[in-house]
């Protein structure tokens, strides 16, 4: 029988069978100690004689109403939360430092608390008049939120039990620290610990907490990952920093659907409401050009269309270069692979660039087609009609897959102006919602129909 680990790290739970002063999984120091038994894994003791006692079991069919939600009345906010904030929800906002994540909640506490629900924003990066200023500069000083800036956090829950709000805001996880652990500010078990205090302080006294958590190269300070199992919704609010664009993304969701998105723009006066993102995404677009398409996509609930770019040049290295911003690199070698292989389209000793335009981030395998033909479209030197949409998933043998959601695709691109679609054929039938619809089977067919090649 192999020889089970019997170390272990009490910050991050990872196995090691010898001992070492640092642990290789989460970077803490002397956290590693020698098993002594009553753990999980394969040298674990057996609960033994003692019994514990009876836990009450409830039935299934139960009839429990829906949680009632508190709107926000910023709409993409409170659709990325699934129709407004759940009372008692724990919910944690990641994003790269900068991107706007204080300045989103802020206004988000400035919004409920106007509603009538009491908030309590506590900072642990800035100073009260820091906030206060930063709230007059967009517009929110008349608003009735409690401000605080503390870090520790047995002073901050005891304040909120007191204070008994509807919505606490914590900002950030990063900076809050409790006296029961030795370790720093950010260290995995602060972070972890102290995540674990605030979300149990929610689900016992009701209390919805929003906690930031700032996106860190990987490093010393401990990322949102290691809180997210912890939480009822995990949001990542993303973008790039050059655009104003700015992505609110719901990556889980126990109390809506998860893939939403909410979409704002950062202006000189905070964020604002993007309500119409294709219109928004397409509104740089020039002239048809070749290498670039436009993709009718799906994020979450909601139709959103962008733009596609690809540029294609011979490399004066031996090795080309494959450079993706928005997309999978992975998936691109895989487009070019079966363009090679399935329609004899070499890239070998050709660079290829590839963009999704306003800093948005595509992760659905419907983009596959308009990714193939915005390859195509710049190699070939060859522009696509200005008024047309592509969108399917390309499978390794070829072969064209329907993209789910076809009709809302085609709606949203028909609403935009466009009037027709490239889209794969078979699938269930759909309306072509005033669209002129050239369907295909398969890759090669799209390239001999569109490039008249093969
Ligand atoms: P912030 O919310 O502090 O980011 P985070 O909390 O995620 O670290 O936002 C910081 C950036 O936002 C800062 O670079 C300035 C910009 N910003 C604006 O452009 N307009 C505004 O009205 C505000 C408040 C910030
Ligand atoms: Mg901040």
């Amino acid at each position: 029988m192999a020889k089970s680990p019997s170390f272990s790290c009490s910050a991050c739970g990872a196995s090691f069978t010898k001992w070492s002063g640092r642990c290789d999984s989460c970077g803490e120091w002397n956290t590693i100690s020698e098993d002594t038994g009553l753990s999980v894994g394969p040298g674990a003791k057996s609960l033994g004689a003692k019994r514990g006692t009876g836990i009450a079991l409830s039935d299934l069919r139960t009839e429990e109403a829906p949680p009632p939600r508190t709107a926000s009345k910023m709409a993409e906010l409170d659709r990325v939360l699934g129709g407004g904030l759940v009372p008692a929800s724990a919910i944690l906002v990641g994003g790269d430092p900068g991107i706007g994540k204080s300045t989103l909640l802020l206004q988000a506490a400035a919004q409920f608390a106007r509603g009538g629900l009491k908030t309590i924003y506590v900072s642990g990066e800035e100073a009260s008049a820091q906030v206060r200023m930063r709230a007059q500069r967009l517009g929110l000083g008349d608003a009735p939120v409690q401000l605080a800036a503390d870090t520790n956090l047995r002073n901050i829950l005891t304040t909120l039990e007191a204070e008994a709000p509807g919505l606490a805001i914590i900002d950030s996880i990063q900076t809050m620290w409790l006296d029961t652990v030795d370790s720093a500010p950010g260290s995995v078990s602060q972070v972890r610990a102290a995540a674990h205090e605030l979300t149990t302080f929610a689900k016992r006294k009701g209390v919805s907490v929003v906690l930031v958590g700032h996106v860190t190269k990987e490093g010393q300070i401990a990322g949102p990952r290691v809180v997210e199992h912890m939480v009822d919704t995990v949001l990542y609010f993303e973008g790039e920093r050059g655009h104003q664009f700015r992505i609110l993304r719901a990556v889980k969701n126990r109390f809506g659907p998860a893939e939403e998105i909410g979409v704002f723009e950062m202006t000189g006066a905070g964020l604002a409401e993007v309500t119409n993102p294709s219109a928004l995404f397409l509104s740089e677009r020039g002239t048809p050009s070749p290498g670039s398409v436009v993709f009718a996509g799906i994020e979450g609930t909601r139709p959103v269309l962008c733009e596609l770019q690809a540029l294609v040049a011979p490399t004066p290295h031996s090795q080309p270069r494959r450079t993706v911003v928005g997309w999978d690199g992975g998936r691109l070698a895989m487009i070019l692979a079966v363009l090679e292989a399935r329609c004899g389209i070499p890239f070998a000793g050709l660079d290829v660039y590839l963009n999704v335009a306003g800093g948005m981030k595509i992760s659905e395998p419907a983009a596959d087609l308009a990714v193939a033909a915005a390859l195509l479209s710049a190699r070939e030197d060859s522009a696509l009609p200005a008024d047309t949409v592509v969108f399917g998933e390309i499978s390794l043998s070829g072969a064209l897959r329907p993209a789910p959601q076809t009709e809302n695709r085609l709606k949203e691109a028909q609403k935009l102006g466009f009037a027709s679609a490239i889209a794969p054929k078979g699938g269930k039938a759909y309306g072509s919602q005033g669209m002129t619809l050239n369907l295909m089977s398969d890759l090669t067919g799209f390239v001999g129909e569109v490039f008249g090649a093969g």
